[in-house]
């Protein structure tokens, strides 16, 4: 796919005229201050460390400090253990960056940046002082996850030289970084961030101020969705985590990223995107709240919705097993004659009916009907219904496996153990529309879908963004042209009849595309 950062610097948003027009001197980054040395701020400030840039690390006091600095030693003491970096290499890197109590000592810096926690009033007070510190060229920028550029800019007299850039954790890791220009930004200014950003070895897209920006407007919205499935009881943390990781390939489960981001952070964007956007999808979930209140932030205090004890999180428990004598595939082809192929390959007995007629499995010992939809409808019109699970498959290497109201234990364990012996890992989820896997990222790519038709951000930005920030394996536009526009839609209209959910409802443009039998969305896009 094209990058459009490679045609378009500053992406789809911002003045970016070349210099020579705005009549100055481009500015030169050389001595950067990094006011906040919690996670982010102590990963920024590796970052232009390792670029060759000077920094100033500033702390509220000196237990703050030097957590600071034990985050920036241990962070570079891993990549030298992995090789990655010579001891000589990481004390060069250390030496570049100075620690200090007193903010007055950005008086020198090019530039500064904020990393400190989420709270409006917090930072607007920050830059005022950053305001009267700073030398009157010096450029202010914020790593806000998602608060108004444009408000904390109004805190100074210089909101021409404010400028978002927001990093993503772990910063020295993540690629992306978001550049974030106001209606007031200086011209130009936008550029010369981006153009900093590319210094430091990341992929710079340039968007507007609005809440969340790209990714965490269509991440936390996601983050926070697993949250409110796993409080409806749909599956389990342990199974929606396995469920996105390995049936999507993403670098990780929504809980565990949640703990990595931390709750505290990620409730608090929620909060902002929800006032923009008034979308109840960006209410946090009760879950959240409750998680922080208990102090439970996730890695960073030790627990959110893991334990962390030596870095690793708890394991999830093993389901029942049962023997299972034949098994009867209820489903379409070609799936269900490839399941009877792969069952009768591992040795089982199967039998395989199409819906519209149930009675070749009416006796079989569990009954496996392969759907993406409920499946209690099949399981009611047979002699036992308890022994009907629905199955999904799920990329090559996840199969949901959906229990009913009337499920039993015993045949949700064969089933499990069947999925094991095929060599899937199985994931366990109640009978609800689209299950687990889709639930999440279909309602995802449809927000993708209205952030490119509002003119946000482009589709190549978006899916840059997403890669880049997040680690997918692929942007939404890229996602959805494998899966198929119309089989989003679909998917999407059942989770609409499922839940109710006014944002599940598919965007215009999607049903519109559909409509005109437009097959690839970036094709259409570009
Ligand atoms: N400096 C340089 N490189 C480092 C490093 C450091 N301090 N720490 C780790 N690395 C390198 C490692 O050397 C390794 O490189 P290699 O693969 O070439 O050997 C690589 O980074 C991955 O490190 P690990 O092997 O330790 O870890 P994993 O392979 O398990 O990956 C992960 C960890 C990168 C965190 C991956 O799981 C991931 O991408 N997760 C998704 C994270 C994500 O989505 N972040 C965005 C969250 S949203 C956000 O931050 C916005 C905020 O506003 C809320």
């Amino acid at each position: 796919m094209t990058n459009r950062m490679s045609a378009n610097p500053t992406g789809a948003y911002g003045p970016d005229e070349p210099l020579w027009e705005t009549g100055r001197m481009a500015r030169t980054f050389e001595t950067v201050g990094v006011v906040g040395l919690g996670t982010m701020g102590a990963g920024i400030a590796e970052v232009f460390a390792r670029s060759g840039l000077n920094v100033i690390g500033v702390e509220a006091d000196d237990a703050a400090l030097a957590r600071g600095r034990g985050h920036l030693e241990s962070s570079t003491g891993k990549v030298v253990a992995r090789g990655r970096m010579s001891t000589q290499e990481q004390t060069a890197l250390l030496g570049r960056i100075s620690f200090t109590t007193s903010r007055e000592d950005l008086a020198g810096a090019d530039l500064v940046i904020e990393a400190i926690p989420e709270i409006m009033e917090y930072k607007r007070a920050l830059f005022a002082d950053l305001d009267r510190i700073c030398k009157p060229s010096a450029v202010l920028a914020t790593n806000t996850s998602s608060l108004s550029v444009t408000a904390i800019a109004a805190a100074t007299s210089r909101p021409a030289q404010v400028v978002g850039m927001h990093f993503f954790n772990p910063a020295p890791v993540m690629r992306l970084v978001e550049v974030i220009g106001t209606v007031v930004i200086e011209d130009g200014l936008a550029a010369e961030v981006a153009g900093l950003a590319r210094r430091l070895g990341k992929t710079p897209v340039t968007v507007g101020d609005r809440a969340g920006f790209v990714v965490n407007r269509l991440l936390l919205g996601y983050l926070n969705h697993a949250c409110v499935l796993l409080e409806s009881g749909l599956s389990s943390r342990d199974d929606i985590d396995v469920a996105m990781k390995l049936g999507l390939g993403l670098p990780m489960g929504p809980f565990t990223l949640l703990d990595l981001v931390g709750l505290d952070t990620s409730y608090e964007v929620c909060e902002v995107l929800f006032r923009e956007s008034r979308d109840r999808r960006h209410a946090p979930a009760p879950m959240l709240r409750e998680l922080v209140t208990a102090g439970l932030l996730g890695r960073k205090t030790g627990r959110g919705f893991y334990s962390y004890g030596e870095g690793t999180a708890t394991v999830p428990e093993a389901g029942p097993k049962a023997a299972v004598s034949v098994a009867g595939i209820v489903g379409g082809v070609p799936e269900a004659a490839r399941l009877l192929t792969d069952l009768d390959a591992a040795g089982f007995k199967a039998v395989v009916a199409e819906p519209s007629d149930l009675t070749p499995v009416a006796d079989a010992d569990v009954v496996i009907a392969l759907s993406e939809r409920p499946v209690i409808e099949l399981a009611v019109r047979l002699p036992h219904p308890e022994r009907l699970v629905g199955l999904h498959l799920v990329g090559d290497q996840v199969a949901e496996v959906a229990s009913t109201v009337l499920t039993s234990d015993e045949a949700a364990g064969a089933v499990r153990d069947l999925v094991t012996v095929l060599g899937r890992t199985s994931v366990r989820c109640g009978d609800r529309a689209e299950f687990v896997v889709n639930a999440l990222l279909y309602p995802y790519l449809n927000d993708a879908i209205r952030m490119l038709d509002s003119g946000y951000a482009s589709a190549g930005d978006i899916d840059t963004a997403m890669r880049l920030g997040c680690g997918y394996p692929a942007g939404p536009f890229e996602m959805l042209d494998v899966i198929g526009l119309e089989r989003v839609r679909d998917g999407l209209r059942a989770l609409y009849a499922e839940y109710r959910e006014p944002s599940f409802a598919p965007a215009p443009l999607l049903d519109q595309l559909v409509t005109a039998g437009v097959s690839g969305i970036r094709a259409y896009a570009r």
